[in-house]
């Protein structure tokens, strides 16, 4: 006889399947990222994310009710920096009065429980486009950990939740959480870009914010010094494991698809809950292929943030976080 054992029963019809699925993703895993800029009035189409907009801060106030009435409680804030006001040092992030910080106020003032994190690098600030402070051609680590610190401060002064550090420099964790308990903001997290992978994918969000670095004479045009180099694997538990030792509330693997791989291993050796970052490349492709009819937009997406989520992710930072709310109907 054939065995008894038939693993087709499990998928006979649509209501077996959905008794026994493992993973589902609800509005709850989402992260939404926006991209703020000066103005009023301005909700410009980034031109290699179809269908994503940098906002000024009336229209921030406008999408996060939207969001809120959606389902979705997280947002993750960017600014788009005025070239002039960027330099070596990122002196613009720690005003208090910045744009970043009062995108802070804006979100807190339109819809109190939206959960804010904020991006804490230099790189849309830094008139070289990095995630540090750039001397004779090397990024500094410990002065820019510095400068992140105070950063950190003054976003939780401005009503942050989150601290989102994402420059991947040596030790700033540690140096961001006693900044911010030497201020007394031991309630503000952190959530670290903990294993960040020196990405070609991460193209269209610096075109989101004019963020790339500059091609100039013993300046590094690539990020490679800090972020990871992609062939590695051992070195992302290591870099995981040190943030969580030095104060990170959550960690994060970025790219998301890509790194799949990493963000199980991850999962099998930490406690803390994971944030997979989707970025900005990944969605241009699905766009991109889904405009020219060659890919079901609606059927890949749910299936790669499923993917995502099955890879151990508990937070799911994505550009697609309203597209999925509008298939739930
Ligand atoms: C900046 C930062 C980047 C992203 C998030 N924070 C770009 C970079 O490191 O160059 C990429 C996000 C995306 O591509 O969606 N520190």
């Amino acid at each position: 006889m054939y065995p008894l054992i038939r693993n087709r029963r499990l998928r006979a019809s649509e209501s077996i399947r959905r008794l026994v699925r493992e993973t589902l993703v609800t509005p709850d895993d989402f992260l939404v990222p926006l991209f703020v800029v000066e103005g009023k009035g301005i909700k410009e189409e980034i031109a290699s994310m179809p269908n994503y907009f940098r906002l000024s801060l009336d229209n921030l106030e406008k999408e996060v009710k939207e969001l809120w009435k959606m389902g979705l409680c997280s947002v993750l804030l960017f600014v788009k920096v005025d070239e002039k006001l960027k330099d070596n040092k990122g002196t613009e992030a720690i005003n208090p009065n910045g744009l970043m910080q009062r995108a802070i106020k804006t979100v807190k003032n339109a819809c109190p429980q939206m959960l804010v994190m904020t991006d804490v690098a230099l790189d849309p600030f830094s008139s070289y486009g990095h995630d540090g402070i750039v001397a004779e051609g090397q990024i500094l680590n410990d002065e820019t950990a510095e400068i992140l610190a105070e950063m950190s401060v003054s976003h939780a002064q401005a009503g942050a939740d989150f601290v989102a550090p994402s420059d991947m420099m040596d030790g700033r964790i540690l140096t961001i959480r006693e900044a911010l308990e030497d201020e007394g903001f031991q309630n503000t997290g952190i959530m670290s870009y903990s294993a960040k992978y020196a990405s070609a994918y991460y193209g269209p969000f610096r075109d989101a914010l004019d963020s790339a670095p500059v091609d100039i004479a013993n300046v590094p045009k690539d990020k490679k010094t800090y972020q990871m180099d992609f062939a590695n694997r051992l070195e992302a538990i290591r870099e995981t494991q040190m943030d969580i030792d030095e104060g990170a509330d959550i960690v994060m693997v970025k790219p998301g698809l890509p790194y799949l791989d990493i963000v199980r291993d991850i999962k099998n050796e930490v406690d803390v809950p994971i944030a997979v970052y989707q970025v900005s490349g990944e969605y241009a492709m699905l766009k991109a292929a889904a405009e020219k009819g060659w890919l079901d937009h609606d059927a890949v997406m749910l299936e790669q943030l499923t993917a995502i989520k099955r890879a151990g992710a508990s937070i799911i930072a994505s550009y697609f976080a309203k597209d999925f709310i509008r298939t739930l109907g």
